[in-house]
Formats: structure tokens, sequence, C-alpha cells
């Protein structure tokens, strides 16, 4: 059983599909890579996932459960976690304190910022932030970290909601080769124990975590397999990947 499935999934903007008959499945613990060129329709698909867009038609399901017309927010309570590309950190919050009100989003808002030494919090609150390499900057404005790092902490924040899912849209980008790897390391470590489905173009990134990766190419499902098999499918190769295996986009 997958965890998340999309089926038939489409998005028509008048006569034209950005998302086109798109199938989907996502398994418990897996790390799926979702690639393809500019226009794809990979940040649509991810819209319609999350219920940012609604779809024209087609079936999401998480957890057994057809999701496909439920409002957003219930998305996010039954489960669904998204990482948007413009971070959403409390730049005058700490790392710690934007922790604790992430975390605390998942209880009660009334409670929001009165709990912040509230000790179960608090473990669960270092715990993440170790996850995500920021167990020493707990004590620093969200202000005063790098691109990377603010970055890692909005991983965190959604991550600390406990989501059965977990999607990201392009999470390296603007950041530097040793901040992309570092992030591959951050997303290997969540294999097993995280559902992730991850939109990227870094191919280096791709390699450093891919298990399953699935290409899109307008709107339609193009091919999925490992990172060799996509590496050496010539449509893929022909549509997207350079000669030299590099993304011809980016
Ligand atoms: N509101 C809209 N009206 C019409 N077309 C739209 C609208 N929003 C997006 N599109 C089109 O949908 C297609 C898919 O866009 P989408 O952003 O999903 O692609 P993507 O795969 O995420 O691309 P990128 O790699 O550049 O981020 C594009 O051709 C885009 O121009
Ligand atoms: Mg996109």
């Amino acid at each position: 059983m997958a965890l998340l499935e999309v089926k038939g999934l489409t998005k028509a903007y008048d006569q034209l599909k950005v998302v086109d008959t798109f199938d989907l499945k996502v398994h418990q613990g897996e790390l799926r890579c979702l690639l393809g060129p500019n226009g794809a329709g990979k940040t649509t698909t991810l819209d319609l996932i999350t219920g940012r867009q609604k779809a024209t038609s087609g079936i999401i399901s998480l957890n057994d459960t057809v999701i496909t017309h439920w409002p957003e927010h219930l998305r996010v309570r039954h489960g669904l976690g998204r990482k948007f590309q413009v971070p959403a950190v409390f730049k005058g919050l700490t790392v710690q304190q934007n922790l604790t009100v992430a975390h605390n989003r998942t209880t009660s808002p009334i409670r929001n910022m009165f709990v912040l030494r509230d000790g179960a919090a608090q473990t669960r609150v270092r715990q993440v932030a170790t996850q995500v390499g920021l167990a020493r900057r707990l004590r620093d404005k969200a202000e005063e970290l790098s691109h990377g790092e603010t970055q890692w902490l909005e991983i965190g924040m959604v991550l600390i909601q406990n989501p059965q899912v977990l999607l990201m849209d392009e999470p390296t980008a603007g950041m530097t080769a040793q901040e992309t790897y570092k992030t591959g390391e951050i997303f290997n470590s969540l294999k097993g124990s995280h559902t992730l489905l991850v939109v990227e173009h870094d191919m280096g990134f791709v390699r450093q975590i891919a298990e399953r990766v699935t290409v899109m190419h307008m709107g339609r499902f193009l091919a999925e397999g490992t990172i060799a098999e996509i590496e050496n499918d010539s449509e893929v190769r022909r549509v997207y990947l350079g000669k030299e295996g590099k993304a011809s986009h980016a």
C-alpha cells in the first residue's frame, strides 16, 4: 500500500493541461525525487497534493483516505507537510523559539508561546535541531543564520510537526555546494523513518539522496527508476539531461 497515491491527476488552464493524467505512488519510509525540465508541472503537482491548487480531475489519497477535495489545512492535519521555497521563519526569534512555535502549531495555538519551557516540547525541539544540524545554534536568532541554515530551520519546522509525508520544492536552491551536501546528509538521515517527495534540479544532490526517481515531462509521467536507470534512459536524456547526464536546466 502506498502512503501517498496520485491517480490520473490533471490540472488544466483552459485547454492547456499542465499536469496531465499523472500517476505517482510513494511508499512509507521512501525518499522519492521528482525531476523534469522547467515547466514540466512539478510545482503544480505539489500544489495539487497539498491543496494549494484544485485538481481538474484525478484522485489524491494519503494513507488510504481520498483527500482530493479537502481544504489545505485539513490535509496538513491529516499529515501533509510542505516546505516552501521562500523561508517562513520568524527572523526576530531564536532557532529554539521558531521550532517551539512550529511544534505548538500541532497542539493548540493558544498554548503557543506560553509553553517555551515545556519539558517534552523542548526535548523534541532539541531532537529536531540535531536532525537538521542546528543543535549548536538554538539560542541564535533566525536572522543570524546563513541561507542554508535558514532552509534547515524551515525543514526542522516542518519535521517537528511529524508529517506523514514531507513535500519539498527545490530545497537546495541558492545553497553553496557545501550547504547542498550537508542538506543531502540531512535527507539521507531521514530515510526510512520519514516519507519524502523532493523536487530538485541539482543532479549531484539527486545522486546523493536518490532511491527511486520519477521524471515528468509536459505534465506527464515520463520515466521512473533508480538514478542509474534514469540517467541511462534515452528519452530522459533527450528531454531533460544533457549528454553528460547533467540537468540541462537549473
Ligand atoms: N496560473 C497559470 N495559468 C496558466 N499556466 C500556468 C499557471 N501556473 C502555471 N502554469 C504553467 O504550468 C506549467 C507547469 O508549471 P510548474 O511551475 O508546475 O512547473 P515546474 O515543473 O515546477 O517548473 P520549474 O522546474 O521551472 O520550477 C508551466 O508551463 C507554467 O507556465
Ligand atoms: Mg517548480
